[in-house]
């Protein structure tokens, strides 16, 4: 993703323009019961019911009212001192009152998921359905990394020849900054905020600029659901505030979500400092290829490369960007492509209906745009859906298939609905794994084969961080697809996997005499 300016030409100033909670329109998202399969949510209220909802709406007055606080100078230097002065307290608290935290918060999140839907579809422009899936993964990070930390910070005894007593735990590292992006603006924001907490940290959480209404929200749930206002402070500036934070002496580590040069640069920012050395855990993009033989079941493919790449309006991290097409079927799925995506429902996103809603901004417009200006003449337009007269001047993009010639004539990850085809012949295998390796990028990877030796074989050579093999390669789920690559795509550990708390933690062992 593109979402950040250079780090070392900003520097943070109060923001221009406050956004507040009143300015985001009260929820107009309608909320019928098949939205909740089950009805109730985990306190067993029922979400269907006129009572329960107007309760919610009460709720959502209360909070809101005040603005979101802007970004100063003075804002940020509170921050990092408040945060940096309470590691010690917050890392001495016992394990299961953070973990109760996270569990007090994902029932939180639980009771107002009409809410969060409203607010992920009006400041995310997210569809329902994604609103719906956005929330879902915000409580499981919760309920998972909770889990993991009573077992991780469990001290543990190290019997031995020493004749002493030894013993190993995990601490937290001190004060982690959290830069989050706009595309997951609750289910990452709270899932490397309540991995940093959960493991001991003290938190500065610097959300996207596109969506500080979803982060303040969130934030006060946090409060609400016990974390000290000492613990985690919030920022909801710009890219200079995430510049200002990451070259402070006072930060142990970062974690972030977003671009490869963003992260280059908080990675040299850390770097440069004159301090003890950070970590950085940062998730970046993907220029992820779906690999379809001669023995795919077609139908199969064209609802998975559907979904991968015009699902979110492309605009994950995990989407499909290069669908690799071994020559003797690409005739035939081209036709059925071509074929489904006149079916394409692009619209409002609060419609149940839409599979396609619009962009973020502006920028994320114009780059798409860009990229197709680079496309013309270097590759052939297969298919490009059509926008009614209503969306043709706003964010919306039609979703595009274009053929190409090479995997070379893609360098950097485009962060929208254009899936690029490539033909393949079947002697060719082994090279297009090759040049895909070569791109440098490692997150996701979908196959569809019906020869289960040769998924296996293609699994194992191919370097990317989640492989699908005949299905949709979005949607990991938290605690059974841990998500996260490597290379250009991020340093590790995965998001939602048995590792990812262990990074945010420094090793102690005590021995003792006895
Ligand atoms: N975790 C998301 C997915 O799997 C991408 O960011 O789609």
């Amino acid at each position: 993703m593109d979402d950040q300016a250079p780090l070392e030409s900003l520097t943070a100033h109060p923001q221009e323009q406050l956004k507040t909670l009143a300015q985001i329109p009260h929820p107009r998202i309608p909320l019928p019961a098949d939205l909740y399969p089950d009805r109730r949510n985990s306190r067993g209220m029922d979400l269907s019911d006129v009572r329960a909802l107007s309760a919610l709406d009460e709720q959502w007055q209360v909070l809101s009212g005040p603005s979101i606080p802007p970004v100063t100078d003075a804002s940020i230097e509170s921050a990092l001192e408040g945060a940096f002065h309470y590691t010690e307290q917050w890392r001495l608290t016992d394990v299961n009152f953070r973990a109760g935290c996270l569990e007090a918060l994902a029932d939180l999140l639980e009771e107002r998921m009409p809410h969060l839907i409203a607010l992920c579809c009006q400041e995310g422009r997210k569809s329902i359905p994604d609103g719906v899936a956005e929330v879902r993964e915000a409580v499981d990070f919760c309920r998972y990394y909770a889990a993991q930390a009573r077992q991780l910070f469990d001290p543990q005894a190290l019997p031995g020849p020493t004749g002493e007593s030894n013993q190993w735990r995990l601490r937290g590292r001190g004060v982690f900054v959290c830069i989050s992006p706009w595309n997951f603006p609750l289910a990452i924001f709270l899932g490397q905020i309540s991995a940093a907490l959960v493991a001991g940290n003290t938190v500065i959480a610097k959300p996207a600029e596109q969506t500080p209404a979803i982060a303040w929200m969130a934030t006060q749930l946090m409060y609400q659901a016990g974390i000290p206002e000492q613990a985690l402070y919030l920022l909801a500036g710009d890219a200079g505030t995430g510049a200002r934070l990451v070259k402070d002496s006072r930060v142990a580590g970062v974690a972030f979500t977003g671009s490869e040069l963003t992260a280059r640069r908080i990675n040299q920012a850390l770097a440069s400092r004159e301090a003890a050395i950070a970590t950085l855990i940062a998730e970046t993009g993907g220029l992820n290829a779906m690999l379809v033989d001669s023995s795919a079941l077609l139908e199969q493919v064209v609802v998975d490369v559907l979904r991968s790449g015009f699902q979110s309006a492309g605009q994950r991290c995990s989407a499909l960007r290069i669908l690799l097409v071994q020559e003797d079927v690409a005739p035939a799925l081209i036709e059925l492509l071509r074929g489904a995506m006149d079916e394409l429902i692009i619209g409002d996103p609060a419609d149940l209906a839409t599979d396609v809603g619009p962009v973020i901004d502006e920028n994320a417009l114009a780059s798409l745009y860009e990229h197709i200006d680079y496309l013309e003449g270097n590759a052939r337009l297969l298919k490009c859906c059509e926008l009614s007269d209503s969306l043709s001047d706003t964010l919306y993009f039609a979703p595009r298939l274009y053929e190409i010639s090479r995997i070379e004539q893609l360098s950097r990850e485009v962060f929208g609905p254009i899936v690029h085809l490539l033909r393949f012949r079947a002697s060719d295998l082994d090279r297009v794994i090759d040049q895909i390796n070569a791109t440098g990028y490692g997150l996701t990877f979908g196959i569809h084969s019906r020869i289960s030796s040769r998924a296996q074989t293609i699994a194992s050579r191919i370097n990317a961080g989640n492989v699908y093999v005949n299905r949709n390669m979005i949607g990991a789920v938290v605690g059974v697809q841990p998500f996260g690559g490597s290379g250009l795509s991020g340093t590790g550990p995965k998001a939602g996997g048995p590792l990812y708390l262990t990074r945010f933690t420094n090793e102690q062992s005590i021995s003792i005499d006895t």
